[in-house]
């Protein structure tokens, strides 16, 4: 592995220009330092140096956010505006990203982690299509003429319609994987249908949620409309939950956390959407090219160091085909290229924090303990940073508690199986419910198993693809909502009826 002892050298001007300062937040369209005046690190996950020094949010600042976000949405110039004037900054803002996207990919490598390369296809494309297509939305949310019944005299008339109105200020809490993209999923939507939002970002990853907020600023969103507060979860987040001025709350991040809020929201009634953790089966029927299935797998777990909430963290494998998936996942799995994200050809990146390398590298020692067979990694790569070599644990069963728990890390559980029948009980034998994988070239197992897995996405031949189109979210602990797709314009609207005596 090479290490990149200065990975602020591997950054472009803009980037370097970036981190230089101290990154303030957005507060009613003005660049604010915290309340309190403190500020917090965010490191480098190659090296665990830090970055750059961010202002730490609070509930002063919080308070100052959401009171913006709702002036902006009772008495700003955002409720007036027309449909096709709001398409036009979002659709300016998605035009702005993609005109600085090279330098948002490095700062998501260099905040998170992850490959620059990765990132600019993935994350920041994501981001910019998520923008767009959610830009044509404002002019096509329409309400219905209802056909009322209402007994009546002869000379009365009733006429009643809905109108698809915005639920007002929504607070935003999101996690660390995917940055950028997470702002875009959220903010989107929410803007499309005419809220004013409160975001926080992942205290481990502020760094393009900020930078995106300047972009906001140049697209010219009227002050107050988005609001950037860096922050702590239990102290900032926990702030916005709990504020009475916030309408909803919209979270992505751990079931853990998402329980905590939900009973919080709960006091006032706060509308909320939940995106949650999970532990999704990939899961090879005795009929799948493996040729397919086998780097398909790996990638399943592999991508973004399987810090995904639908990785395939659960591997299925027919007794017939066990030996040859095992060998071939081995393989695979070791012509991958460990070190910083900063350089693309390293496939393998470190994890976000010494927190979450910390819990994966338990994990990996627990199903030491539980019996599992480690084929490949299991171990730290370099002394510093949080590189976790991609791992497989062979032999696994449901009892364990890697198989249970959500790693969120580069550890696939492979576990084999011999009766088909038994399948979908195995894939659903989980307190989760996000996404699920069959590989098999069979129609009529598509048909038969699709149906009986309790998932919010099932890919066939594929895993973790997402596309703006289709709506994403959970069944059972993974949460819910659906986000993406016309679904999501249920999570930021509401519907009011109308009715008229003529
Ligand atoms: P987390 O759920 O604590 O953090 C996600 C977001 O929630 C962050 O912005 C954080 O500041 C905020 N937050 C934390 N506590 C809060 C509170 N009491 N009130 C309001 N906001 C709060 O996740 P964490 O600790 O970063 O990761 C722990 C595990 O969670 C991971 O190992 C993984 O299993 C899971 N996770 C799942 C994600 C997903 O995409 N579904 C993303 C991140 C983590
Ligand atoms: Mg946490």
């Amino acid at each position: 592995m090479d290490a990149i002892v200065d990975s602020k050298a591997a950054l472009g001007e803009q980037a370097r220009k970036f981190v230089s300062e101290t990154r303030k937040m957005l507060v009613d369209g003005k660049w604010v330092a915290a309340a309190s005046g403190k500020t917090f690190s965010t490191l480098d996950p190659a090296t665990g140096a830090p970055i750059t020094e961010v202002c730490e949010g609070d509930k002063e600042d919080i308070s100052q956010a959401v009171l913006a976000a709702r002036r902006a949405f009772e008495d700003g110039p955002w409720p007036n505006m027309t449909p096709s004037e709001r398409e036009h900054l979002m659709h300016r803002l998605a035009d702005l990203i993609e005109a600085n996207a090279d330098e948002l990919a490095e700062l998501e490598a260099l905040d998170n982690g992850k490959n620059k390369a990765i990132a600019r296809m993935v994350d920041i494309n994501l981001a910019i299509e998520t923008f767009r297509y959610m830009a044509g939305w404002p002019s096509k949310i329409s309400g219905d003429v209802l056909p009322l019944s209402t007994p009546r005299a002869p000379d009365q008339q009733f006429f009643g319609y809905t109108l698809r109105e915005p639920v007002g200020v929504i607070g935003q809490i999101i996690p660390w994987n995917f940055p950028l993209l997470m702002c875009a999923w959220k903010l989107a939507p929410a803007l499309a249908c005419g809220n004013t939002i409160v975001l926080k970002p992942a205290e481990e990853t502020p760094l393009t949620a900020l930078r995106l907020g300047e972009l906001i600023c140049e697209a010219g969103f009227p002050d107050g409309v988005v609001n950037i507060v860096p922050g702590y979860g239990h102290t900032a987040g926990a702030a916005l939950t709990a504020h009475p001025e916030v309408d909803k709350i919209a979270f992505t991040g751990s079931t853990e956390v998402g329980k905590i809020i939900a009973r919080e929201a709960a006091d006032s009634m706060k509308k909320v959407s939940m995106e949650l953790g999970g532990k999704s089966p990939a899961i090879i029927l005795p009929d799948a090219d493996l040729d397919i299935a086998i780097p398909g797998a790996v990638s399943a777990i592999m991508f973004n160091q399987g810090q995904v909430c639908c990785a395939g963290s659960r591997l299925y494998v027919p007794d017939n085909l066990y030996d040859a998936v095992i060998e071939g996942l081995a393989e695979n799995v070791s012509a991958l290229k460990i070190g910083s994200g900063l350089d693309p050809e390293n496939m393998v990146n470190p994890l976000v924090s010494e927190t979450q390398f910390q819990r994966v590298m338990g994990y990996i020692d627990i199903g030491r303990e539980e019996g599992a067979s480690v084929i490949t990694g299991g171990k730290r790569r370099g002394d510093s940073g949080y590189f976790v070599e991609p791992t497989i644990l062979a032999d696994t069963n449901q009892d364990m508690k890697v198989v249970q728990e959500e790693i969120f890390g580069p550890v696939l559980c492979v576990q084999r199986y011999s009766d088909v029948s038994e399948i979908t009980r195995l894939a659903n034998d989980t307190i989760y419910g996000l996404g699920a994988s069959l590989w098999t070239r069979d129609v009529g197992n598509i048909m038969r198993f699709v149906p009986k897995i309790k998932a919010g996405t099932v890919w066939v031949n594929c895993h973790n693809i997402l596309d703006v189109a289709m709506p994403f979210g959970g069944f059972k602990q993974s949460g819910y909502g659906r986000e993406l797709g016309k679904d999501v314009l249920e999570l930021y609207t509401q519907t009011k009826s109308v009715c008229i005596m003529a």
